[in-house]
């Protein structure tokens, strides 16, 4: 027997027999190498994480005391497979009074997922033949496309450009492509660009999507964290959407529940039901205690609006304290993330040749974590989930950032 016969029987997918190797490190496992090592350089100074992609607050008490009370009855102890009837019943309603999205089928088009990253990576599975087409935006959230490739279909990435409004440019693709694509995701408001969109948009997307027979993936992740006058839009609320496509909630961020791995898929029946198919081979459904804390939150939206409204004040702050040092950031309508182009270089002649190369700069050099983006441009995401006590220790610590930042002098 070859000793090392395990590490020769590695997919191609994840790196065959190099997986393992740094070359092939996550981009988020890099930060966390450079946070580590900075902490370990620097054990004196405050690390400031603004690279974090989940919330800071704890789920509300009330919906853990509902998880409490329903994880004690016997009736919640096993598997809910396409889970419980009151969740669906639950995420139709919630529809209809967030997001004005009426007529959905509360038995057949809707379905719960163990979160949103496993119905995004699984709905491939029903849909992707090799050859196949997904079609997904970069910067993004790469999901989207892993299991297309795995599934030995093709991916392709349309660039989102700051003088696009962070809009994919739907014309761009090829006839070929077209042809080719089963799959369209699209995520507004987006990580890590913090864009949201208007109607006209998803018109557009619905109408490209009735054209070329593509489905469409609407991830609303962030669709409910919105502030200053926006208002919570589903793609499902367009004449016609229902018919191409689908969309994804999920109770991770709205509801301060990352952890608890809740989410649903709505809209066109088949998709839905495609989705069940494949789901019930990969998991057995979310524990019923949990579905039924999260039909006590799809009842209360309002927390998520308290916590947008944190968000909100963080955001003033850090873009004011950023503008103030000369970056030109403009605060999102939405979301946790503030998606800053880097400067090119410090005053003392240090050169940022990528955002990479920045974001290894400020947690090396500022103990500043945040995570860099070069898909289309280079831009770091900071995100207001900072840890923070109250109101004067967010304060307290954007100071110190923008003391941080101002001592490095940057130049644009
Ligand atoms: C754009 C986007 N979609 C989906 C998810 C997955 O969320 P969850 O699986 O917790 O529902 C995330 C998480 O970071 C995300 O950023």
């Amino acid at each position: 027997m070859n000793e090392n016969f395990i590490q020769q029987l590695f997919a191609e997918r994840v790196g065959g027999n190099k997986f393992g190797n740094d070359a092939f490190l996550y981009k988020f496992e890099k930060v966390t190498r450079a946070k580590n090592a900075a902490t370990i350089r620097n054990p004196s100074v405050e690390l400031i994480d603004l690279g974090i992609g989940e919330p800071d607050w704890m789920a509300e008490p009330e919906i853990i005391n509902v998880l409490n009370d329903e994880a004690k009855k016997r009736e919640n102890r096993g598997y809910t497979g396409n889970g419980i009837q009151d969740f669906k019943d639950a995420a139709v309603k919630y529809m209809e009074k967030v997001y004005n999205v009426y007529g959905l089928d509360h038995i057949n088009e809707v379905n719960h997922g163990v979160g949103s990253k496993s119905i995004l990576a699984l709905l491939p599975l029903a849909f992707i033949n090799p050859g196949d087409i997904t079609i997904m935006t970069v910067p993004g959230y790469p999901v989207m496309g892993t299991m297309t490739k795995a599934l030995n279909g093709e991916v392709v990435n349309l660039p989102l450009y700051e003088e696009n409004n962070f809009l994919p440019d739907l014309d761009s693709l090829t006839s070929e492509q077209r042809r080719r694509a089963k799959l369209l995701y699209i995520n507004y408001p987006n990580n890590p660009t913090g864009a949201t969109v208007s109607k006209e948009f998803f018109q557009k997307v619905v109408q490209f999507a009735q054209e070329n027979s593509i489905i469409v993936v609407s991830d609303a992740a962030y669709a409910a964290l919105t502030f200053d006058s926006e208002k919570p839009l589903s793609f499902l609320t367009v004449d016609g959407a229902k018919d191409v496509g689908i969309e994804v909630h999920s109770l991770s961020k709205s509801y301060n529940m990352t952890g608890w791995r809740l989410a649903f898929i709505c809209g066109n029946e088949l998709v839905v039901k495609g989705f069940a198919s494949v789901k019930d081979n990969n998991d057995s459904g979310q524990f019923a205690a949990i579905q039924k804390a999260g039909i006590y939150c799809l009842q209360h939206p309002e927390i998520t609006e308290r916590t947008a409204l944190k968000y909100s004040r963080r955001h003033n702050l850090l873009v004011e304290a950023l503008n103030n040092l000369g970056f030109s950031v403009k605060k999102p309508r939405a979301s946790f993330y503030l998606y800053v182009r880097i400067p090119k270089a410090t005053k003392a002649g240090r050169i940022f040749e990528s955002a990479e190369d920045f974001s290894q700069y400020l947690i090396t050099e500022k103990l500043i974590s945040v995570v860099p983006w070069d898909d289309a441009g280079s831009y770091v995401r900071l995100s207001v989930t900072f840890e923070a006590k109250d109101e004067d220790d967010e304060r307290r610590i954007v100071k110190e950032v923008k003391c941080r930042f101002a001592e490095a002098n940057f130049i644009f």
